[in-house]
């Protein structure tokens, strides 16, 4: 596979520290844009310094979140992208939206899925006693945390965490796992499920 032979968009509202990763993976994609919903997004710096073009499409700047969705829709197909992938982007998407990119948008959430979907995981699993957390890269469908899961990692739950120190442990999987489920869904090793629903 060559450079640009993929395509990836990156969507991020944040850090972008996951996109950082993925960056520093230097996988021969194609990252083609990192769009941001927020214009205060740190992962725009990131994106820029690594010379990937960036792109803010505020959504307060539309009338509801089906005209917020269609306008992120058509800046990311000007990419042609064959993967979309959501890291951090704080969202909640249109079945519209999911549907259009079903089986080519992937999305990592701080859990072991199908374990504490939504928001607070790590205070949550702590909360619940858990003695293990993690992470998990999964195709996204319409319902919120529930697409098919591509790669997870586990880590322990220390006596005394906090989210914080758990949320830091998680990351520093995240930035594993990650930039590893698009190396291998670019190269045809990963079974896009979604496409049979
Ligand atoms: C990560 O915890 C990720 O699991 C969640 O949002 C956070 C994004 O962090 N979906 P970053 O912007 O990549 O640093």
């Amino acid at each position: 596979m060559s450079e640009n032979d993929f395509g990836v968009v990156v969507l991020i509202s944040g850090s972008g520290s996951n996109l950082q990763a993925i960056i520093d993976a230097q996988l021969p994609i194609g990252l083609r844009a990192v769009i941001s919903n927020r214009a205060d997004a740190y992962g725009l710096e990131r994106a820029r310094q690594a010379g990937i073009p960036t792109e803010v499409i505020d959504h307060r700047e539309f009338a509801d979140r089906t005209s917020f969705d269609r306008a992120l829709q058509a800046r990311i197909d000007h990419y042609q992208p064959r993967l979309v992938v959501l890291a951090g982007f704080m969202r909640i998407l249109t079945d519209e939206f999911v549907n259009h990119y079903r089986g080519r948008m992937i999305n990592i959430h701080p859990s072991l899925l199908p374990k504490y979907r939504g928001i607070n995981t790590h205070a949550r699993a702590i909360e619940a006693g858990e003695s293990e957390a993690g992470c998990s890269v999964h195709w996204v469908s319409p319902e919120l945390d529930a697409g098919p899961v591509i790669l997870q990692a586990k880590v322990p739950i220390h006596p005394g965490d906090s989210a914080d120190t758990l949320a830091a442990r998680v990351l520093e999987q995240e930035h594993k796992i990650y930039p590893e489920a698009i190396r291998r869904i670019a190269n045809g090793e990963i079974d896009r499920q979604e496409k049979r629903h």
